[in-house]
């Protein structure tokens, strides 16, 4: 830290019970003398003198014994002090308001008797604006204190980055005295001008914990046995601004953005860096308990300073700064300003990004309800995206997604965000179902996600009736269910004969057709059979009802259908020469009619009441966790 040393006479402290004195030898005129001036308690002990104080300078609860003619000489404000008092000999004065209160007075003291001063970026924005106020101006006394202070600021507190941050930071009790004097302003353009500098010029020292670079790490690519100079980053200045309170940070921000040299990356970069500096509990998604107006200033001006262009800050961050505002209750505009960024962010988001805290008072865990307005934004958002103007979107941040890649991506977010919200016992099966909907659209490869969110939503809910076990199975696609979730459905006594039967099927096709990748659509045929199911309304001609497809198969039901399926699969392979499809679908329409009426219904209707305790099994796993094979007898017991 640079400093300035004024003065040359020597001034000494010296204790006294509980309070500190520091004594004055002055040498003034020839004469000696001692002075003792006591801080906080109202002492005062001549040690020697010949010459006696002759004025009281109260400054805060201070007394301050001093002499007229250094001080005099020098302020003119106490000149006029001195003339104008009521004390008819003008030798005590009070200066209740002068900035900085007794601290910078004495600074201002011991610079008007020749003693040493040392000035530094901590009190020399307190001395500066006492100075000022005791008007110790050029035109009272050449070489006065201002111009000495003025001098110091512009040849070394100025041209120091660390400086000065740590005189704008000083000048907050001071505000209104510094600003006047320009502190402010000029402390705001250095440390500005300082972090727009290419980085190349930067040769000063800043604080930078941050993430290594790879040259620091010695495998950086142009390393080559000669320690190379270490790079620059380019967000070298974000860490030492985080000292700065928000009001000021804001202005430097503001000043940054408007000699434009800095990118919005890095400009966001500096925002979450201060954000979880400044922000207690911000990373683990929590806020303070106590200052609650502060922090939500803090959080407001931080969505105001976020730079226009998308994707300078992460989705992960925003979501974290939504998470924040809503708990701190912040403005409307800064939470609709949030939504809006992060629904154009979306794809880039994880799932514990999305998992808001519902508001207290709320059945449910999580807001599901913010989540299903972003989505549907970002929906509504990339549709109305026209092709040039999405592929300069597309550049911007991620230009490794397109449109439809996006779409895919916040699909797959969202099916791993059900599964984890369906774990909450609270949550309806609309909040579900309709979150879903709205990414049903979206043309993904698997609906493995999506079926593990419904089969953790069936297995938390073992409860829900019929009609919605139906809705939210709807949900899913059967064809898309890899080998391993339809290994998994088919044992999975959780889902409803209908969609058992699908999976079969599909499960069997895929294994008869030579190429194993394409899976053929569900034939018609088999989709008549299949009432109200997900591929199509067409009613079916059979005479159970939708209740009986809508059931739980038993473990021993799924047993039986998979045997027939099987000899249907035998069937179908002796017959290869082509003709034989349609025979085999047509077989296994008559076949697994068949099996319904006969074995299953039969079974199935004269167990109904059984169908609430059989859902209350839970023994199967997700199938991205599944090990198990077909062969694996359930557990579930059927007596
Ligand atoms: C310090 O710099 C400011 C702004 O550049 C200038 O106006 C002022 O005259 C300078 N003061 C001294 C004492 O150099
Ligand atoms: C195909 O198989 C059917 C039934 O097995 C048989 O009648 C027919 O002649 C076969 N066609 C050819 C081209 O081999």
């Amino acid at each position: 830290m640079k400093f300035m040393k004024l003065g040359s006479k020597p001034d000494s402290f010296q204790t006294d019970g509980d309070h500190i004195s520091f004594v004055l030898i002055l040498l003034i005129f020839g004469l000696r003398f001692y002075a003792d001036i006591s801080l906080q308690i109202l002492m005062f002990r001549y040690v020697a003198t010949e010459l006696a104080t002759d004025i009281v300078v109260n400054v805060g609860d201070v007394k301050f014994y001093c002499h007229k003619f250094p001080l005099l000489s020098k302020s003119a404000r106490l000149q006029k002090l001195v003339a104008t008092s009521n004390d008819e000999n003008g030798d005590e004065l009070h200066i209740q308001d002068i900035p900085g209160g007794p601290g910078a007075f004495e600074i201002c003291a011991k610079f008007c008797y020749g003693m040493t001063v040392t000035l530094n970026a901590y009190n020399v924005v307190a001395a500066r604006c006492a100075a000022e106020y005791l008007e110790m101006y050029e035109t009272v006394e050449k070489g006065n204190l201002i111009y000495k202070i003025d001098v110091f600021l512009n040849s070394s507190i100025f041209r120091s980055w660390k400086d000065s941050i740590t005189v704008l930071q000083s000048t907050k009790s001071l505000l209104l005295w510094s600003e006047e004097l320009k502190v402010v302003s000029r402390s705001l353009d250095s440390i500005a001008s300082k972090a727009s500098i290419d980085t190349s010029m930067v040769e000063w020292s800043y604080t930078y914990n941050r993430k290594k670079l790879p040259s620091e790490n010695g495998n950086s690519p142009q390393w080559n046995g000669v320690r190379k100079q270490q790079t620059v980053p380019k967000d070298w200045w974000v860490e030492d601004l985080c000292e700065l309170r928000i009001d000021l940070y804001k202005r430097v921000i503001m000043k940054i953005k408007t000699k434009g040299r800095v990118s919005g990356d890095v400009i966001g970069e500096a925002l979450n860096a201060y954000t979880m500096r400044r922000l207690p509990g911000f990373s683990k998604g929590m806020i303070p308990n106590n200052d609650i107006v502060k922090y939500r200033s803090l959080v407001e001006t931080i969505v105001w300073l976020l730079p226009a262009e998308k994707g300078t800050v992460s989705c992960s961050f925003l979501l974290r700064l939504l998470r924040a505002a809503i708990l701190l209750d912040c403005g409307e505009t800064e939470r609709n300003e949030l939504m809006r960024r992060i629904s154009q962010q979306l794809p880039e988001a994880t799932v514990t990004d999305l998992l808001i805290r519902a508001p207290a008072g709320e059945a449910t865990i999580y807001d599901v309800d913010i989540v299903h307005n972003l989505v549907d934004s970002f929906m509504t958002h990339i549709s109305q995206t026209d092709p040039v103007k999405k592929e300069f979107l597309e550049s911007t941040r991620s230009p490794k997604f397109g449109p439809d890649a996006s779409k895919v991506l916040v699909a797959k977010l969202i099916d791993g965000y059900l599964a984890e919200i369906a774990r909450d016992p609270n949550l309806p099966v609309s909040k579900f179902v309709n979150l879903a909907e709205i990414v049903s659209s979206v043309s993904r490869p698997s609906h493995d996600g999506l079926y593990r969110g419904i089969d953790m939503y069936l297995k938390e809910h073992p409860g829900i009736s019929k009609s919605d076990r139906k809705r939210i199975c709807r949900l899913m696609d059967c064809k898309k269910l890899s080998a391993e979730a339809c290994m998994h459905a088919v044992q999975n006594e959780r889902l409803p004969l209908r969609v058992v039967v699908q999976v079969l099927f599909f499960e069997q096709a895929r294994a008869t057709t030579s190429s194993g990748s394409s899976t053929p659509d569900l034939p018609g045929s088999v989709r008549a059979l299949l009432p109200g199911g997900s591929h199509g309304s067409s009613r079916s001609t059979t005479t159970n009802t939708e209740e009986d497809w809508d059931s739980v198969p038993t473990a021993e039901d799924i047993k039986a259908l998979k045997g027939e399926l099987t000899t249907l699969r035998l069937s179908g392979e002796t017959n290869r020469n082509g003709t034989a499809k349609t025979d085999i679908e047509r077989v296994a329409v008559s076949r697994m009619k068949g099996l319904a009426m006969s074995k299953i219904f039969s079974k199935l209707k004269s167990s109904k009441e059984r169908n609430g305790e059989i859902s209350s099994s839970d023994t199967s796993e997700s199938p991205e966790e599944t090990k198990s094979t077909p062969s694996v007898s359930r557990k579930h017991s059927l007596s």
